[in-house]
């Protein structure tokens, strides 16, 4: 038996932002507490967000404390002031930090402390058996697609690791995929949170389980990006590819329930350690990963993987008979074309940060769906390439 998951409602479109209010009126709501991060307070975009769905039957009030990569302390935060209001939902409106923060606390605030103990690696989910408040996510940025995912990501106070949290209930009821919400996005994150996005679709690709139907969302998702992410590149305010971005990060993140692989191994600890932006890192590494992936495949040799490789190696050089061995190049130029620069030493990693790095990205969960097992010693390889 093989279980497929597939999204939460969504509510696509410009404006699709005014339809949530009767949708969270028809079952009831009253008060729902709006959980973003401080940027979307300044830019305004929150309290316009607020005023929309507000009306007189619907109070909502507006918790900020999310980090970019969200700690322990904004979850706790969080289910207190939630626990401490009239508050019968929850609201995400942000990207993923934003959306991981309001999952967490989505089932923190029905389930006692400590959060270690919730950790997914560690049977955790199974302790998340409480009814859970609706939540209700709208995306910002198109890169995560957290809006349609089961999980959550927060580093913890005790031991300074990104720890997942899974559960089927963490998907939110009702996510809007409303492009006039990411507009305003800055080109650096346009770029990172797309890259973000294309590297779920081609990490859950290659994971080699059968899974035709997210095989199918992942192929779409790439064709939609390598198309869309450089017209908003170039053009901001276009709806229609802003809209298509959208899509297919909720698309990559579907399609990631098969699982990731190595590339999200890496960039994990980049994050930690250095505070690179998570979508930026994946960019500054796919290259690498699948220039590792495809001299495996072709040494192996792997027919299976290196099909897929020649799929993919086609759709970003839109054609039918690329050369493979052209994919990483190929793949570097759209990633400079964005105004991505991929290497590791301009965002401050040295030779000497690689040991630990190598061994931050082995103890990663993401590479045990990778098509091949991933040693220490090649993750220190890759990142040395990465340089
Ligand atoms: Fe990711």
């Amino acid at each position: 038996m093989i279980q497929y998951n597939f999204p939460t409602v969504l509510f696509y479109g410009a404006d699709s932002l005014i339809a949530l209010t009767p949708a969270i009126q028809k079952i009831g709501l009253e008060g729902l507490l709006l959980v973003t991060d401080p940027g979307l307070v300044k830019t305004g975009l929150a309290d316009s967000v607020r005023n929309t769905l507000t009306s007189s039957d619907l109070n909502i009030d507006v918790f900020d404390g999310v980090h970019p990569n969200p700690i322990e302390k904004d979850v706790t935060n969080g289910v207190e002031v939630y626990l401490s209001g009239k508050y019968d939902g929850i609201i995400a409106l942000g990207g993923g930090s934003a959306m991981d923060v309001a999952k967490t606390i989505r089932f923190m605030a029905v389930h006692d402390p400590p959060l270690a103990q919730y950790d997914d690696t560690m049977g955790g989910d199974a302790k998340i058996i409480n009814p859970m408040p609706p939540l209700y996510a709208i995306p910002t940025t198109a890169g995560t697609g957290s809006e349609v995912g089961r999980s959550s990501v927060i580093t913890l106070k005790e031991t300074g690791r990104k720890t997942i949290f899974f559960h089927p209930g963490l998907m939110p009821d009702i996510a809007v995929l409303d492009p006039k919400l990411t507009v305003g996005l800055p080109p650096k994150i346009t770029a990172a949170t797309g890259m973000d996005a294309f590297t779920h679709c081609v990490e859950a690709y290659l994971v080699d389980s059968f899974h035709p139907m997210a095989d199918s969302l992942a192929v779409e998702g790439m064709k939609m990006i390598l198309e869309s992410l450089p017209v908003v590149m170039d053009e901001p305010g276009n709806l229609e590819a802003r809209g298509q971005m959208l899509l297919a990060a909720a698309m990559g993140a579907t399609a990631f329930q098969k699982g990731l692989g190595m590339i999200h191994s890496m960039a994990h600890p980049l994050s930690a350690e250095f505070n690179i932006h998570h979508g930026l890192a994946n960019a500054l590494l796919i290259k690498f990963g699948m220039e590792f992936t495809l001299a495996n495949a072709l040494e192996k040799p792997n027919q299976v993987l290196l099909e897929k490789l020649k799929l993919i190696c086609n759709i970003i050089s839109k054609s039918t008979t690329e050369d493979v061995s052209l994919l990483p190049e190929n793949l570097s130029n759209f990633i400079k074309n964005l105004g991505i620069s991929p290497e590791l030493k301009q965002h401050g990693i040295l030779p000497s940060h690689i040991p630990d790095l190598a061994q931050l990205a082995f103890e990663d969960s993401c590479h045990a769906t990778h098509p091949f097992p991933v040693t220490l010693e090649d993750f220190h390889a890759v990142y040395t390439r990465a340089l």
